[in-house]
C-alpha cells in the first residue's frame, strides 16, 4: 500500500528581495500532531554510533520509521519529536518523554519522506562513585531495528529555517547540537534532496561546531563533502576543546572561534539576510553571549542592543538544553 505521504509542501522562495524585518508567523508547520496520551508507535530502522575510535562517551544517529503513522506524523526542519522511554519511573509511573532534536530533512535520510532521525549522546554522569546513565539517552542508544518506539510530536517553532534563497545561516552547535543543523545542511547542500526540496540555497552558511576530541566531530564525511562541493557557499570552523587551546591556554570552544571571526561574523550580522542559530549546551549560552559582545564592540556596535533586534526580527534562534 502506498504510505500517506503529507510531507508540508515546500513554498517557491519571494521574487523580491527586500529583506524580511518582521518576524514572520509559521502558521502551516505541523505541532503536536502526537501527544504523550496517545503516542505514535515507530519502528527503528538504524541505529549507529557517530563516533571514531578515542572518542568521548557515546552518541548514535538513530532512524524511525513513520510510514504507518496515521494521521501522518510530518515535520519540517528545525522541529523536535518527544520520545517517551519504554519502563517505569521510581514511583512506578510512566516515564516522561524527552525531546530530541530532528537531525533529518522532512524528506528524510532516504528522501521518502517517511523517516525521522536523531542524533542522541548518552548522558552518563558520577553520583556517589556510581555512574549514573541517562533513562531516555540510554534506551535510545540501546534500541535495535525493528524495536517500536513511542514517540510525540513534532513541536517547535524557533530553529526554522528562513524561506529566503539568499538568505545567510550562521550556526554554533556544540556536541548534538548539529542535529537541526545537518538537516539545515543536507537541505543546502545534500544532492538528492535538493532535488526533491527544490530550494536553490544561494546563501552563505557558516557551522562553528565544537565538539571535545577529533574523533568526537559528528557527521564529518558530510561536511567535509559540502565543503569541497560548496566552497563558495559553506564555510565549516571546528573547536576541538580537548585538543586546541584559546589564546588563553584554556580549551577551545566555539566562543573562542567566534571572537577570531568576529569582524567577518559581524558583517554578516549587519546584513538582514543572515539568521544566527544557537543549538546544544546550555551551559554555553553567557560565553557565546560574552563573545558576542566583544566581538560586536569592536565594530563598534552594543550586543545587548542588537540581539533583543535579532530576536524581534526572527533571525537569533536559540535551542540550548
Ligand atoms: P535523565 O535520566 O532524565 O537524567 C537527567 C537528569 O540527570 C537531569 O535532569 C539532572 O537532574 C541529572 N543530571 C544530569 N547531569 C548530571 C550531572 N552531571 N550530575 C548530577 N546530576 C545530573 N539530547 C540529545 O542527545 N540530542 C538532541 O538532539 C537533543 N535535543 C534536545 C532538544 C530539546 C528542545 C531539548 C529540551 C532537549 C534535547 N536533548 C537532546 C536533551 C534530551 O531531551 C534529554 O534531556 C537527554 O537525553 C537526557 O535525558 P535522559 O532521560 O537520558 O536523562
Ligand atoms: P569540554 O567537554 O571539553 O569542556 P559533547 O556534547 O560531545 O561533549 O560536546 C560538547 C562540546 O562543547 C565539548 O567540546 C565541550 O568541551 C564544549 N563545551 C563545554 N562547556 C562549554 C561552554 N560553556 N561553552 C562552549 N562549549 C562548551
Amino acid at each position: 500500500m502506498e504510505p500517506k505521504k503529507a510531507i508540508v509542501s515546500e513554498t517557491e522562495a519571494p521574487k523580491t528581495e527586500a529583506p524580511k524585518v518582521v518576524k514572520k508567523k509559521h502558521a502551516d508547520v505541523p505541532v503536536n500532531i502526537y501527544r504523550p496520551k496517545t503516542p505514535y508507535e515507530g519502528t527503528v530502522i538504524e541505529n549507529y554510533s557517530l563516533l571514531k575510535e578515542g572518542a568521548i562517551g557515546r552518541v548514535n544517529h538513530i532512524t524511525f520509521d513513520l510510514k504507518d503513522s496515521d494521521p501522518f506524523l510530518n515535520y519540517v526542519e528545525g522541529q523536535s519529536i518527544g520520545i517517551m522511554p519504554a519502563g517505569e519511573d521510581a514511583n512506578g509511573k510512566p516515564h516522561k518523554l524527552r525531546l530530541y532534536s530532528i537531525a533529518s530533512t522532512r524528506h528524510g535520510d532516504d528522501f521518502n519522506g517517511n523517516t525521522v532521525s536523531l542524533c542522541v549522546r548518552q548522558l552518563q554522569y558520577e553520583k556517589d562513585g556510581e555512574t549514573i546513565n541517562g533513562v531516555c539517552s540510554t534506551y535510545l542508544c540501546d534500541i535495535k531495528p525493528g524495536d517500536k518506539v513511542k514517540i510525540t510530536g513534532p513541536v517547535g517553532k524557533e530553529m526554522l529555517l528562513p524561506e529566503e534563497e539568499d538568505a545567510n545561516i550562521v550556526m554554533l552547535a556544540t556536541g548534538t547540537g548539529i542535529a537541526p543543523m545537518r538537516a539545515y545542511l543536507r537541505r543546502m547542500f545534500e544532492p538528492t534532496e535538493k532535488e526533491k526540496n527544490k530550494w536553490n540555497f544561494k546563501g552563505k552558511a557558516w557551522l562553528f561546531m565544537g565538539a571535545p576530541k577529533s574523533a568526537n566531530l559528528l557527521y564529518e564525511e558530510d561536511l567535509q563533502r559540502y565543503l569541497s562541493d560548496y566552497p563558495d557557499n559553506f564555510k565549516y570552523t571546528k573547536a576541538i576543546s580537548r585538543e586546541q587551546q584559546n589564546t588563553k591556554g584554556g580549551r577551545m570552544y566555539i566562543q573562542d572561534r567566534v571572537l577570531e571571526s568576529a569582524n567577518e561574523l559581524f558583517n554578516m550580522i549587519e546584513d538582514e539576510k543572515t539568521h544566527i542559530y544557537l543549538c546544544g549546551l546550555k551551559g554555553m549560552e553567557p560565553g557565546i553571549d560574552e563573545a558576542m559582545t566583544k566581538a560586536a564592540e569592536e565594530k563598534g556596535l552594543n550586543w545587548s542592543e542588537l540581539r533583543p533586534q535579532l530576536k524581534k526580527a526572527g533571525r537569533w534562534h536559540v535551542e540550548t538544553y
